[in-house]
């Protein structure tokens, strides 16, 4: 149960082996998306972050863990199909999904990624899922998306009718906090919690201010950081059929200045989850990729 004392503590994540038998965790940075909600911008953050390190030249390996929608998976798949008949080299992930069979197959299926990737990133379904719960237990980075909506605020806390102050924790938040105690327990590496804060909106900055609020004071008491995600963008619907982003430059036709802009709130939000750099540091040579980086 949080506390209240703040920030939860332990050892960062970054490079180290993890639990002496469980190594299929030492070389891959895994990257969770996550919220027991539906429909809060899982799958949409996880293929934008996954396409943008890609970009940088980390090697990524997305798993999609919802077999049913498997909207990540699509959403690659859309792009490998774009790749072939536009005859174009884009920086693209491996993806993979994985069908529910059992926690070993799921164990399996993680090796086969680890030591070739620099980072996984599993895309999980808007509901209690007991595979879900096993790789969120092993996150290095767990990124819940929220929409700016106290419906989806819920989920984490709730909140009191008249001054919008934190009443009390939901079971999810109780969740990842039994999550990462247990873990900084059992090797001694903190779980980064991130909530990211998608689809906002300039038209609502009072309902905008009154998340801020409630999310501050409940990343206090439980030790989560916040960043703003992307805002509501129909561009970030657009692109799925061609399974392009706004980062693949040359390949979108005319580019208007909001998705210039959208491309920098990618790029903050990619800068905000604080990832190691070092998984990409090799990569620094003469064709530029990782310019950005970080
Ligand atoms: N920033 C955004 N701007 C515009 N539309 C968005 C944005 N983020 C998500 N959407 C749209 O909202 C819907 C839900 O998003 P998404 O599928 O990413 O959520 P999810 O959390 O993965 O959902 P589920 O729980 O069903 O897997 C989709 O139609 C998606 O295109
Ligand atoms: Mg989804």
């Amino acid at each position: 149960m949080p506390d209240g004392t703040g920030r939860f503590q332990g050892k960062s994540a970054a490079g180290r082996r993890i639990g002496a038998d469980k190594n299929y965790m030492a070389d891959a940075h895994h990257i969770v998306f996550a919220n027991e909600k539906g429909g809060t911008g899982k799958s949409t953050t996880a293929v934008h972050v996954a396409i943008a390190l890609a970009a940088r030249g980390a090697k990524v390996a997305c798993i999609d863990l919802d077999n049913r929608q498997r909207t990540l998976y699509r959403y690659l798949e859309n792009r490998r199909e774009t790749i072939r008949r536009r005859n174009i080299e884009i920086p693209t992930p491996d993806f993979d999904v994985f069908e529910h069979d059992s926690l070993a197959r799921l164990e399996r299926l993680i090796d086969s990624y680890h030591e070739n990737h620099h980072f996984l990133l599993f895309d999980t379904p808007g509901r209690d899922d007991k595979y879900a719960r096993f790789v969120t237990t092993r996150a290095n980075t767990l990124v819940t998306p929220i929409n700016d909506s106290f419906v989806d605020f819920d989920l984490i806390g709730q909140v009191d009718p008249e001054s919008f102050k934190v009443k009390r924790l939901s079971f999810y938040a109780e969740l990842i906090w039994e999550a990462r105690k247990e873990r900084a327990k059992s090797d001694g590496v903190t779980i980064d919690w991130i909530v990211v804060r998608n689809r906002l909106q300039n038209m609502e900055a009072r309902n905008q201010q009154r998340m801020s609020d409630a999310i501050a004071e409940l990343s206090k008491r439980i030790g989560f950081r916040s960043l703003p995600g992307l805002n509501e963008r129909v561009i970030y619907r657009e692109l799925f059929p061609s399974g392009l982003t706004l980062i693949d430059k040359g390949h979108l036709g005319q580019l208007a200045t909001a998705h210039i802009v959208a491309r920098q709130e990618l790029r903050e939000l990619v800068t905000g989850l604080a990832l190691p750099v070092n998984h990409t540091d090799h990569h620094h040579n003469a064709n530029g990729l990782a310019e950005s980086l970080l």
